[in-house]
C-alpha cells in the first residue's frame, strides 16, 4: 500500500493536463463520429487503463454506439510486458458483423493488442480499428499501429488517467512521468 504523499510525490513532473487529456478526446471523438456515421459501432475498452478514457471518449462520440469490455493480463505488477497474453473478462455480446474500435490507454509494445486484435478478428467483426490514447513507437515489437492516437509519449513510464503502476496512481486526474527510483528496483 502507498499512502497519499507518496502517491504525489512519486510523480516527477506533470506530462499532459486535465485541460490537455479533455482536448485530446474531444479531437478524437470527432474524428470518430464523422468516420462511424452510418455505421455499427461498438467500443471495445480493454480494461482497466482505459477506462477513464473510455467514459470520456463515448461522451464525445455524437453518434449512436454500443459499448463492451475485456480485460486481459499482460504486464502483472511491473514495467515490462511479459509476452504473456491472458483473457480474463471476455466480451458480453456478439461481434459479427459490427464495426469495432478497440479502446486501449497505451500503446506499448504492441503484444497487448496485437493478441486482442487476432482473437477479435476471428470472431468476424465488420471492421476492426484501434484508438489509443497514448502511443509509444519506438517501443513496437510488434506489427501494429492504431489508426487513432490520443498523443505520441516519450519512452517515460507515465501513470494518472486510468494508467497504473502496481495498481496505484490510476486516480490521478492528469498524467505524469513516474519518478524512475519509484521503479527502479526491478
Ligand atoms: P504492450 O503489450 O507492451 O503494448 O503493453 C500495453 C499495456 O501495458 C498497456 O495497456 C498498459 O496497461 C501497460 N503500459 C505500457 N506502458 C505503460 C506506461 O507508461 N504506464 C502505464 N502502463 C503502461
Ligand atoms: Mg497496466
Amino acid at each position: 500500500m502507498i499512502n497519499t504523499e507518496d502517491m504525489l510525490q512519486d510523480i516527477e513532473n506533470v506530462i499532459i493536463s486535465e485541460e490537455e487529456l479533455a482536448q485530446i478526446v474531444k479531437d478524437l471523438g470527432a474524428r470518430i463520429s464523422s468516420d462511424y456515421k452510418d455505421k455499427d459501432l461498438l467500443l471495445v475498452s480493454v480494461l482497466k487503463g482505459s477506462v477513464l478514457f473510455m467514459a470520456d471518449l463515448m461522451r464525445e462520440i455524437k453518434i449512436p454506439c454500443n459499448i463492451d469490455f475485456m480485460a486481459v493480463s499482460s504486464y502483472g505488477s511491473g514495467t515490462k510486458t511479459s509476452g504473456v497474453v491472458k483473457i480474463i473478462k471476455d466480451l458480453d455480446c456478439s461481434i459479427e458483423g459490427k464495426d469495432l474500435l478497440i479502446v486501449e490507454d497505451i500503446l506499448d509494445s504492441g503484444r497487448t493488442l496485437s493478441y486482442i486484435r487476432e482473437i477479435l478478428l476471428a470472431r468476424n467483426p465488420k471492421s476492426i480499428k484501434i484508438c489509443t490514447l497514448f502511443d509509444k513507437p519506438e517501443r513496437r515489437e510488434a506489427d501494429i499501429y492504431a489508426e487513432y492516437i490520443g498523443s505520441r509519449v516519450p519512452n517515460e513510464f507515465i501513470v494518472g488517467y486510468g494508467l497504473d503502476y502496481n495498481e496505484y496512481y490510476r486516480n490521478l486526474p492528469y498524467i505524469g512521468a513516474l519518478k524512475r527510483s519509484v521503479y527502479s528496483e526491478e
